[in-house]
């Protein structure tokens, strides 16, 4: 069978998409999951962008050890030299540099004539092979430019060093025959293309993402590109765990493995979920709520009989676990411990200590606790960062009652160590909670979704609150867990708040009552 390497940018291309904003633990929290999901290489960043970017790219390099990590960085010396600084540590370096090759990106967006696009293509790739051993170019827009241009440039960039050639659809263009019949092209006109690997890297805003990869792949690629859940830019990216299931399952069709570790697939898709708060729509392939839900009496019916007569991807090849945890109020620091290491966590004694107080709070009051409700527990943990500037909810009180008008009083620490008190009223309990909360921002605050689910079922399970804000203008997602919907709520707008505090480093607040903490 054909060897397809998956390349994963849910921490580039993914972490472009409005609002999404991780800090460096949350990032590699996703990286260390991406290498047990098996991704070839994880595409950790754009370095030159931010020093944050910097920050989580270097992290990430000198941490993942199975996959290869690469970054971003346009076709410059300055951004080629700064990755390398960032990826030096990793285990096989490896660089991803770009330049668009449309005849609209050329005239528009680099104001450069073709000539001009070729020279410093190969000039970048030249000096980016002086540092790594692997160079990923990419002609940004590729399916929009002009193949016989294509043909000239990548034939040149493939003399200049570059080891792997990748062709994107950047703007979700293509239809699937269209994009296998560029990769056949090339495949068939560009000297040395043998030599490379070829890479498909494809958007979705026709919704046609997967299918083009896939079309890629039967007409040459070896390598395809996409995110997580398919996040992304406007429509996302092409999903990988989408593209990882439809080659395992139509394997007696395409032929093709991935090397990907299917059983990892769920707890992937819940990690990038749960930390960009980017939630997945329950019909969602693969890993929605409902990809294994059987509804209609006929349907539940042949299931019961044959669960092949309906079901052609079970929840257990994805990892989605459905038996009960041994665990409960009762259990022991140890029993927990150990379900932490087999979940995969590696906590320290005090991230375990204040997960192990978390779950007894937990399991006081709710009668079954599972998997779920521990992952989200132990990611919590896992992320915390010690010294970042954030908000702490201490206390949220909501008067409410049909004949009065809803008021919220809620507690916070500050980023100073203070407490700080304010109160509100609004049309209903979570507009008070929210209004309350707003006068910690000193900006213009729109709200701009809000949504709460559960996590697992039961009348006890946790509630899930995902809050989309706009601050002056800057989109920032925040969410958060709690049994009390209420609860999580608030402390989902405190988390908005805070990644707003770390992305932008604005001062916050007009104080109305502070007390000491
Ligand atoms: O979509 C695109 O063209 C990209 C490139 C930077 C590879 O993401
Ligand atoms: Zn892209």
């Amino acid at each position: 069978m054909r060897r397809i390497d998956i390349f994963d940018t849910t921490l580039r291309d993914g972490e472009q998409s409005a609002g999404i904003n991780l800090n460096t633990a949350e990032k590699l929290e996703i990286a260390k999951q991406l290498e047990r999901f098996g991704a070839t290489i994880i595409e950790a960043g754009f370095p030159a962008s931010s020093p944050g970017d910097f920050e989580a790219v270097q992290r990430i390099a000198n941490t993942v050890k199975n996959s290869t990590v690469t970054g971003l960085a346009r076709a410059m010396k300055s951004d080629i030299e700064t990755s390398w600084e960032a990826l030096r540590g990793a285990e096989q370096p490896h660089l991803h540099v770009f330049l668009a090759t449309s005849p609209i990106h050329m005239e528009y967006k680099l104001q450069k004539t073709p000539d001009q696009v070729v020279d410093i293509a190969v000039e970048a790739v030249k000096y980016a092979r002086k540092f790594f051993p692997t160079v990923q170019w990419s002609a940004e827009d590729a399916f929009r430019s002009d193949w016989e241009f294509l043909v000239r440039i990548i034939n040149q960039v493939i003399v200049a060093g570059a080891t792997v050639i990748n062709i994107p659809d950047t703007v979700g263009y293509a239809t699937p025959k269209e994009y296998g019949a560029l990769f056949k092209f090339l495949k068939e006109n560009v000297t040395g293309i043998d030599k490379v690997k070829l890479s498909a890297h494809c958007h979705n805003d026709l919704g046609m993402a997967v299918a083009n990869s896939i079309a890629a792949i039967e007409n040459g690629a070896e390598q395809v590109e996409g995110t997580i859940n398919g996040i992304g830019e406007r429509a996302g990216n092409a999903a990988l765990e989408e593209i990882a299931v439809a080659l395992h399952i139509r394997k007696d069709f395409y032929g093709f493995e991935t090397g990907i570790n299917l059983q990892e697939i769920k707890r992937t898709s819940q990690l990038v979920s749960q930390l960009t708060g980017v939630v997945i729509q329950p019909n969602k392939a693969i890993v929605g709520k409902n990809a294994f839900a059987h509804e209609s009496g006929i349907h539940q019916d042949g299931y019961l009989k044959n669960r092949q007569t309906y079901e052609i991807i079970t929840p257990e090849l994805i990892g989605d676990k459905t038996e009960p945890l041994a665990l409960g109020k009762h259990s022991g620091r140890h029993a927990f411990k150990d379900r932490a290491i087999t979940m995969g966590f590696e906590l320290n004694d005090e991230k375990l200590n204040q997960a192990f107080a978390e779950f007894k709070k937990l399991a006081d009051r709710k009668k079954e606790i599972t998997e779920d409700d521990l992952f989200v527990l132990f990611t919590d943990q896992q992320i915390k960062y010690k010294d970042t500037p954030v908000y702490e909810l201490k206390n949220v009180q909501v008067q409410y009652g049909t004949a009065n008008i809803p008021t919220a009083t809620v507690s916070a620490v500050e980023p100073s160590g203070e407490v700080i008190t304010v109160a509100a009223t609004g049309a209903g309990s979570v507009e008070a909670i929210f209004n309350t909360l707003e006068q910690l921002v000193t900006g213009e605050v729109h709200i701009l979704d809000y949504r709460v689910t559960s996590i697992g079922k039961g009348r006890d399970a946790l509630g899930e609150a995902v809050v989309n804000l706009s601050i002056d203008g800057e989109v920032s997602i925040g969410r958060d867990v709690a049994q009390d919907v209420l609860e999580a709520s608030a402390k989902a707008y405190l988390n908005a708040i805070n990644r707003h505090l770390m992305k932008t480093a604005s001062p916050v607040r007009a104080a109305v009552v502070t007390e000491s903490n």
